[in-house]
């Protein structure tokens, strides 16, 4: 076995893992999701789907990766899987790639808005005395999103940056990163939630979100919440194989899922715990909280009402550009290792053929919000079309394949071997893993699966 880079060190990987688990998912798309589905009832299932069914899914790619060796496709190889299996690692490969041509531009937005914040742009006081600030800001979403300049330099500004931190390699680049940017992300995620809990009714959005109404849970609210817990986790994107093949022999992986599983939970609520106490305290919970208008219309509208806008806004976007800086390194080592193994290239190489293309790909999705808007797919945009065949599509195969795999075909006793550390740890785990990932889960997500296209 050749000889392969690794963590340097077991915060470091942890920080790694956990930067790539939490991402726009946790801080963007979970709050949206809550309010659609009606609040803490979905709050509870997708606990109980991360730590039921997320952590052994987890589980499955850690040792995957771990014991393969590899890149997604060469972990497969590497453990001697017949019959194709590695088309299922090529699959978590082509997912990862195609979600990182859109989620770029929705992390250049991150940026915009960080410098729209900084320079000013976002908050005037003319703006607040005129009136309207939900019209206002809609606005302002228009101008900064659906333009075709400069989404599209801030895109580009975002993948340059993640072309240097990735240049610089798994220990000097993603995990010495992600070494400080983690923290930073708990403590500003603090700061927040200790101004939003001081607004007056905050107590309200509290109670909206943590008090559960069991009659609000439905198939569909199930469905959400599952595939909300996987993607938060960044499940059946290959990441998590990936990493795992940077993983020394003796790391915990039982250990590190909980940890990460945890944590990731752990920044969704904070992120509820800052949203829905602002947003019922200035009673805009009647406008529409779904994706980007979330994030880019009802948040600024709330801290434009609020003494120090530019400052709470200022951190809320430096948050929320860390969530996303940490996940696109982690889904673009993913294209890069797979170079680097299959190909023999040397990092650098690697790093450019997979993200030189970026910058192409990532132009049509930022334009598909200007002057390509009208260019569709099956009735889509390019963005929401790559958007609905990664996540309905790609990743849900992703995932069952990488469960049948581990819990049916793969070499007998290597996922006990995995998750022992080779015997040497007792690992009481390795039984309900297997059940899960034998029985429950990939039958789960076919039904999710159909469920979709029904
Ligand atoms: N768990 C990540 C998130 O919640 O954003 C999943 C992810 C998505 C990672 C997209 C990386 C990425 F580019």
């Amino acid at each position: 076995m050749s000889k392969k880079t690794q963590f340097a060190s077991k915060i470091g990987l942890i920080a790694a893992t956990v930067g790539s688990a939490i991402g726009l998912g946790n801080v963007w798309r979970f709050p949206a999701e809550t309010q659609a589905n009606g609040g803490a009832a979905f709050l509870l299932l997708y606990v109980g789907c991360v730590l039921v069914l997320g952590i052994p899914v987890m589980l499955a790619e850690f040792s995957l990766g771990r014991a393969g060796h590899s890149d997604a496709v060469g972990a497969f190889k590497n453990l001697k899987a017949r019959r194709g299996w590695w088309i299922v690692g090529g699959l978590a490969i082509l997912a990862s790639y195609l979600i990182l041509t859109y989620y770029m531009v929705v992390a250049g937005w991150t940026l915009e808005y960080l410098f729209e914040t900084l320079t000013g742009s976002l908050y005037s006081s003319a703006d607040a005395a005129a009136g309207n600030l939900q019209a206002q800001y809609a606005g302002k979403m228009e101008a900064f999103i659906c333009s075709d300049f400069e989404p599209l330099v801030f895109t580009w500004i975002v993948t340059g940056i993640n072309i240097c931190i990735l240049l610089g390699g798994v220990q000097k680049g993603i995990e010495r990163l992600s070494n400080v940017l983690m923290p930073l992300l708990f403590v500003i995620l603090a700061g927040l939630i200790c101004v939003t809990l001081s607004l007056p009714g905050a107590g309200k959005g509290v109670e909206f979100f943590l008090a559960p109404d069991f009659s609000k849970i439905t198939p569909e609210v199930f469905v959400s919440a599952l595939g909300q817990a996987f993607f938060s986790l960044s499940l059946g994107m290959g990441i998590l194989i990936t990493y795992a093949s940077y993983y020394p022999a003796d790391t915990r992986l039982t250990r590190t899922s909980v940890i990460v599983a945890l944590l990731s939970l752990l920044v969704a609520v904070m992120m509820g715990m800052i949203i829905f106490p602002a947003v019922k305290s200035f009673g805009l919970d009647n406008e529409p909280l779904r994706g980007a208008t979330l994030v880019f219309v009802t948040l600024p509208e709330v801290f434009a009402r609020m003494p120090l806008s530019s400052l709470w806004s200022g951190l809320f976007f430096i948050l929320l550009f860390v969530a996303a800086i940490t996940s696109t390194v982690s889904i673009a080592e993913v294209s890069i290792a797979c170079l680097q193994d299959r190909f023999n290239m040397s990092r650098r190489r690697a790093c450019l053929t997979a993200m030189l293309p970026i910058l192409v790909l990532s132009a049509l999705n930022s334009l598909s919000f200007g002057s390509l808007s009208s260019f569709t797919i099956f009735g889509m945009t390019i963005f929401d079309f790559l958007d609905n065949f990664t996540t309905n599509i790609l990743l849900p195969v992703v995932s069952i394949g990488v469960c049948v795999y581990m819990g049916w075909f793969a070499p007998k006793g290597l996922l006990k071997s995995e998750l022992s550390n080779g015997g040497s740890l007792r690992s009481r785990a390795t039984g309900p893993v297997l059940f899960i990932i034998r029985y429950i889960a990939p039958l789960l997500i076919a039904l999710i699966l159909i469920y979709n296209y029904l």
